[in-house]
């Protein structure tokens, strides 16, 4: 089964509008006209506009929201709805990231609110999951894998799940230089999939990307890369340098 990888850059709370446009640039130009992968980047939500007007013309990137609220309007001081986000044209919307998670409290049911919405109006989620470090040091790593993804995907429409992504980010891995082994991602990639077969069935779980994050790097990628259900990377602190992104894109290909 082939899967076209998807690499996604997480610019977390990173570059404003000019910055971001710099940086495009700069990309661009090491990239040039093809790539064998899906290209996201996922700008600051200032930044969106911006990123959407310097990529007109590209077919090559797409564009990924960092979050979203479930509901389409409303007394919510401070959030985005996704129609809002449609507006400006975004394609993904991350969702379930662990900072969210750790730092601004979000659970498994908040996180299906949106998957449930963002599935709704057409656009494309990328639902992170993981385990903490004490998670995995106390052999819990399946079960909380396999509860984030039955709540974090209940009640979901199957037919949207082809155009979903699952982002396995081990926490410990996230920032720290950290990476989780080929193995140790191949691992849980594969459990993940298993998870995702059982509850909307083979044909799904054949053909979801799953996206491997954590302290990806151009040196670490490929040989993440070549595992069999590893089929991208959602990408932080390299993400930043056009160079190092470039790279990671490029040694991607399998
Ligand atoms: P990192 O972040 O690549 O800096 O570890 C990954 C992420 O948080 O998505």
């Amino acid at each position: 089964m082939s899967r076209k990888p998807i690499i996604a850059a997480n610019w977390k709370m990173h570059k404003g509008p000019a910055e971001a446009v710099e940086f495009i640039e700069e990309f661009d130009n090491l990239i040039g006209g093809s790539s064998l992968v899906d290209i996201v980047l996922a700008p600051t939500f200032v930044s969106l506009p911006a990123v959407r007007d310097a990529l007109v013309n590209s077919e090559l990137i797409q564009v990924a929201s960092q979050n979203c609220h479930f509901e389409e309007k409303g007394a919510f001081t401070g959030e985005i709805s996704i129609g809002m986000l449609q507006e400006i044209g975004v394609d993904y919307v991350i969702i379930g990231h662990s900072e969210r998670r750790a730092i601004f409290g979000e659970d498994d049911r908040l996180i299906n609110a949106k998957a449930k919405s963002l599935h709704a109006a057409g656009v494309k989620p990328i639902i992170c999951i993981g385990e903490t470090l004490e998670e995995r040091d106390a052999n819990q790593v399946e079960n909380v894998l396999r509860r984030q993804l039955k709540e974090g995907l209940m009640e979901l429409d199957g037919e949207k799940m082809f155009e979903t992504v699952i982002a396995y980010e081990p926490v410990w891995a996230i920032g720290t230089g950290r990476t989780a082994t080929p193995g140790q991602a191949q691992e849980a990639h594969a459990f993940t999939r298993k998870v995702i077969g059982e509850i909307f069935g083979e044909d799904i779980s054949a053909k979801i990307r799953i996206q491997y994050g954590g302290s990806v790097k151009p040196a670490n990628t490929a040989e993440l890369m070549s595992q069999p259900d590893v089929d991208g990377a959602l990408v932080g602190g390299a993400s930043l340098d056009p160079g190092s992104f470039s790279e990671i894109c490029k040694n991607s290909t399998v």
